[in-house]
Formats: structure tokens, sequence, C-alpha cells
């Protein structure tokens, strides 16, 4: 069946959406691979997988027929029951991450939410109500209800929202700024391994690691928040595996449910009593279809090799990002991330935005990440071809500055 005419859906959208983003004039259709075609035909180049979460993606078989065949089984129940689905995957999760207990939610926003409830909680039943407080980082971002903006450490997105408190912020990377704000009052230090949205800066050498051993010897947990980075992205299922750090609970969303909303918050198990019936809880949390969708992207992990390939391929990015870097110093300051997920740093002087829309007009696909940063978070199924494709684009884009 023809879709109706691109003006028709683009008068309509404006008319009818909420108008709280700001999306370029065209309107998606649908997608296979790394592939997605606009109403109008045109075809594009994902290179940023619906911001890290397409993990396999679009229309991925294994990933269809497991959505098609739980939703003709069981498509929701709630949390008054368990499902057998959704016990299986806690049991993965477990497996995958070395913790021992999975609260499911639906977002990366209620993980971390879960995160900052499960530290207060856990404090307040041990009789230790004044350990309430929060430390992290500046440059961070961990979502926008209000728990999870406050910990958000970027003002524009806080601005506006406040009053908000009971999160301290320190600058990413400064072992001695978290020591110094580590008192009885703190309850826990948020960090993400790699800040996404702050523009992908990895943890320097040392930090989390320094993280793990100052927040023992206080007596506060360690909460960290891999829904950018989990579920192979980096090379690893966690990224804080790569500098073998155990958290006392993690945050993950994004990728897990390769498009289906999903979020989880994994602890160690003694936290397994911090948030006892009725301290927490959701409708849709761990619902037999998103625990369906999270069983397929992990059995094609596994099937495909997607850590080693994104690990790889993050090589092969990185070295073809870095010749950019070389060749146009003019324009594009350095290359980092970890994985499949890096950035391209450009210029002070460069429009970003209209590098990201030139290069849509030219059929590829990219965000932005930290201002001037042009993120690369491609489903894990990406090829190298399809990478090199992407290069070119802003190869020609970046010519033309
Ligand atoms: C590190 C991190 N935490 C939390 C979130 C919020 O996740 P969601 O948009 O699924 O609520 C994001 C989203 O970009 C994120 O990158």
């Amino acid at each position: 069946m023809p879709y109706p005419p691109e003006a028709t859906l683009l008068a309509s959208a404006q008319r009818h959406l909420y108008p709280n983003y700001r999306q370029p004039e065209l309107v998606m259709a649908r997608g296979e691979g790394c592939q997605l075609w606009d109403t109008e035909g045109r075809r594009y180049l994902d290179l940023f997988a619906g911001i890290a979460v397409s993990t396999l993606g679009h229309a991925h078989p294994r990933l269809t027929r497991a959505l098609c065949e739980q939703a003709g089984q069981l498509l929701h129940l709630s949390n008054y029951f368990y499902n057998e689905v959704g016990v299986r995957l806690a049991e993965r999760l477990c497996t995958l991450s070395g913790l021992s207990r999975v609260f499911f939610c639906s977002s990366g926003t209620e993980a971390n939410e879960a995160l900052l409830k499960l530290a207060r909680h856990h404090f307040y039943l041990a009789g230790q109500q004044q350990r309430s407080t929060i430390i992290a980082f500046h440059n961070s971002f961990h979502g926008r209800t209000l728990g999870a903006l406050t910990a958000t450490g970027q003002p524009k997105y806080r601005e506006g929202f406040g009053p908000m408190s009971g999160v301290v912020h320190v600058p990413f990377g400064d072992l001695a700024a978290v020591e110094a704000a580590l008192g009885p009052e703190v309850a826990g230090v948020l960090v993400e391994p790699v800040q996404g949205e702050g523009g992908v800066l990895p943890a320097p050498p040392g930090f989390l690691e320094g993280l793990r051993e100052l927040t023992r010897a206080h007596g506060a947990l360690l909460l960290v928040d891999e829904v950018q980075t989990g579920v192979g992205r980096t090379g690893k299922f966690l990224a804080v595996q790569h500098w073998g750090v155990v958290p006392d609970a993690v945050a993950l969303a994004k990728g897990l449910g390769g498009g289906v909303p999903i979020g989880a918050m994994l602890t160690g198990e003694h936290l397994a009593e911090a948030l006892p019936p009725g301290s927490h809880g959701t409708t849709f949390g761990g619902g037999p279809l998103a625990a369906a969708a999270a069983h397929a992207v992990l059995d094609t992990l596994e099937a495909e090799a997607l850590m080693d390939r994104a690990d790889r391929l993050g090589q092969h990015l990185h070295e073809a990002l870095s010749r950019l870097v070389e060749r146009f110093p003019q324009h594009a300051v350095t290359t980092r991330g970890m994985g499949l997920l890096r950035v391209l740093m450009l210029a002070p002087e460069v429009d970003a935005r209209a590098v990201m829309s030139s290069l849509r007009e030219a059929g590829v696909l990219l965000t932005l990440a930290g201002g001037q940063g042009l993120r690369f978070s491609p489903p894990l199924v990406v090829s190298a071809a399809e990478l090199d494709e992407g290069v070119a684009a802003l190869t020609h884009v970046l010519q033309r500055l």
C-alpha cells in the first residue's frame, strides 16, 4: 500500500505531535539491516541505530520471529505473576554481568531511577537515613525524569526544571574531587563508563577502579549507568568489564531490546533486600514481549559473535576516523570511543548540526554528542563496507566545508 504523501504526514506531525523534538522534514517508513527508507523511497544508511538501540539493525529475522511468536503466546501479564521468558532473561543477564538480581523496567531513565531509589532505600533500611546524597559527574546524562535529571550533570537539560536536590556533581575523571565529596551522607556514586551524550568520553585510566576502591572504603555504593554502553556495544557485555570493575548495581536499557522498550537494574546479592515488596515497581517491566526481544538480541550476540565484531569494527572505524583527523585538521580535532560507540570531534568553528544535515542529505544518519561530536553508534551487525560508506560520505562533506 502506498504511503500518504510526505507533505501530508509532515503537516499532520507539525499539527499533532508535541513539538519537544527537532526532527528534519522527512518521515521514515521501514528498515532492513542498517538501511532505512522514508515514505518517498529515499534510502538512508543508519549508523546511529536509534541512539544505540537497534543492536540487530532493522527487521532482523530472529527478532521479528521472536516477537511474532511471543505476541501469539503471551503479550502482557504485569508483575502479579512470574512469566517464563522474563525469568529466563533475568538468569541470562546475571550470568553475563556477574551480578545476581534483576529488576526490569522499560527505559534507561527508569533503570537509573531504580538505582537512585535502591541506594537511598538500602541505607534507609539499614537505619542510616542520613546517607541519601548521590555523587554524579559534570557532563553526565542519566535521563529526563526528575530523579534521573537531578543526577544529570549538564545545565542544558536541567534548566527550568528545578528545584533539584540530593545530588552533588564533581568533574568526570577526578578521583580527588570524588574523595573530597564522599562523606557520611553519601549513599552512592553514579557514573557512566563512557559519557555518551556528553561526547563519548571514556573514563580515564584508573578512574573506575579508583571509584570502586573509594566507594568501598567509604561504605557508599558504586552505581554504573550502562544504558548506552551496555549489551556488547563496547566489545564486552558491560563496558566496566574492560576495567575489571564489579559495581554494586548497573542500569541497562537501549540495546537490550534491540528496539523494543526494556530497561533493567542489575544488583549484587548484598542489595537483594534493599527494595522489598511494595517499595518499587512498574506495570510493564519484564513483560513477555520485551523479554522475548531481549532473548533474541542475546541469542544473536552469541550466534553472530557481535561483541567481537564491535571490537574489531570499532577499531576499523577508529582508524578511518583517525585518517579524517589527519586529513582535515582544520575541521576535525580528534576521535575517541570504545567498540562501536565512537565520536569524531569537529573543530569549534564547524557548524556540527549543518554537517549532520549534509550527511543526511547524502543518505547517512548520525547523531551529535557533546555539542561538536559526530557520534557513530551503528547497529552491531554493521559491516566494514557500510562503515566505509558512511566515512566516505563524511569525507565529501568535510571536503566541501
Ligand atoms: C547513559 C544514559 N543514561 C540514561 C539515558 C536515558 O535513557 P532513556 O532515553 O531510555 O530513558 C540515556 C539516553 O540517551 C543514556 O545515554
